[in-house]
């Protein structure tokens, strides 16, 4: 079987970290990179974070880039009532051995998809700042993206305003750039993840595999799990970025509709939103396959899956 080519751009965060076991593990994906930028924790944090998980599952060989340490345009927007002040608060993580290369995650992710033929899909759990950043500086890069699948927006309400979700009001320009690039386009947004509760079932379960991976997730998700439940009163964190990882891995995962998708520019109170033209009354041309629907138990067997893949030891 082929593998999936794919890049991951990221800012762990606790649902980022589990997305990255979740890609460094599947057998049918091949990850060329995780690069890095200021979302959920400053720059600094998000990257050191990515190194400490490749560190903790025994995945030093992936090269982790550091990018942008702030959106395109407006200011800085992070994300610690949830993540905590390291961004990835709950594990204890042994000495950091792994650094990330001197190359900016923006034209490691230029280099990278002009080297191949068009067969990589770029997955983003962040802000879309360095991918935009990218197209911007290099155009033609676009017609090598396969697909981009990312992990922000939603048809209804958001998560840090009425209107708007997280990694699009982090960076609504990027995201318009990247929904504007003419690429195929995957929204996961807030619709299908907020139906993906890791209750605390979920997490006696992957805590029975007890492999490295399932230990950090046991970890993670009890701080997670507890801010989730304090700010949304949730049974359990929204498990939000692997569900890319999941999709990637299965795509029967989710049901997906092609709509036009905008993103609201406006510095009013919809500023960041994703207008997604469920019912088509604009008439214009679709610019994003929107997941509508997930099945939540194939996910969790995904999660599983994934996690049970590691060994017990790594960790050091
Ligand atoms: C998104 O925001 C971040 O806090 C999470 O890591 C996820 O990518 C959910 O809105
Ligand atoms: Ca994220």
């Amino acid at each position: 079987m082929e593998k999936k080519k794919i890049l991951l751009d990221c800012d762990p965060g606790h649902d980022d970290a589990v997305a990255i076991m979740l890609a460094a593990g599947a057998p049918s994906l091949e990850l060329l990179g995780v690069t890095v930028e200021s979302g959920n924790q400053t720059l600094e944090k998000t990257v050191r974070n990515t190194c400490r998980v490749l560190q903790w599952i025994g995945r030093e060989d992936v090269p982790v880039y550091a990018g942008c340490d702030r959106p395109m345009v407006r200011d800085k927007l992070t994300a610690g009532d949830i993540h905590g002040e390291t961004g990835l608060d709950g594990p204890v993580f042994p000495p950091l051995r792994k650094q990330p290369e001197s190359e900016h995650a923006v034209s490691f992710l230029i280099r990278t998809l002009r080297a191949y033929e068009g067969d990589i899909t770029v997955v983003t759990t962040g802000p879309m700042t360095n991918l935009a950043m990218a197209l911007r500086l290099a155009p033609e890069i676009a017609e090598k993206i396969r697909r981009i699948v990312l992990m922000g927006g939603s048809c209804t309400n958001g998560n840090v305003s009425p209107a708007a979700e997280f990694n699009i009001l982090a960076d609504p320009e990027a995201a318009h750039v990247c929904f504007t690039a003419g690429r195929p386009l995957t929204m996961v947004g807030l619709d299908v993840t907020r139906r993906v509760l890791c209750t605390p079932e979920v997490v006696a379960r992957m805590a029975a595999l007890d492999t490295c991976a399932s230990r950090l997730f046991v970890d993670l998700m009890g701080h997670f799990c507890r801010t989730q439940k304090a700010i949304f009163g949730w049974a359990g964190g929204p498990l939000h970025d692997p569900v890319t990882i999941a999709y990637l891995i299965d795509p029967a995962v989710l049901t997906t509709r092609p709509m036009n998708a905008q993103i609201d520019l406006s510095r009013g109170p919809s500023y960041g939103r994703t207008n997604c033209d469920a019912y088509d009354y604009l008439g214009l041309p679709a610019t994003a396959d929107v997941a509508v629907d997930i099945d939540a138990e194939r996910f969790w067997d995904l999660v599983e899956e994934g996690l049970a893949r590691y060994g017990k030891e790594a960790q050091a």
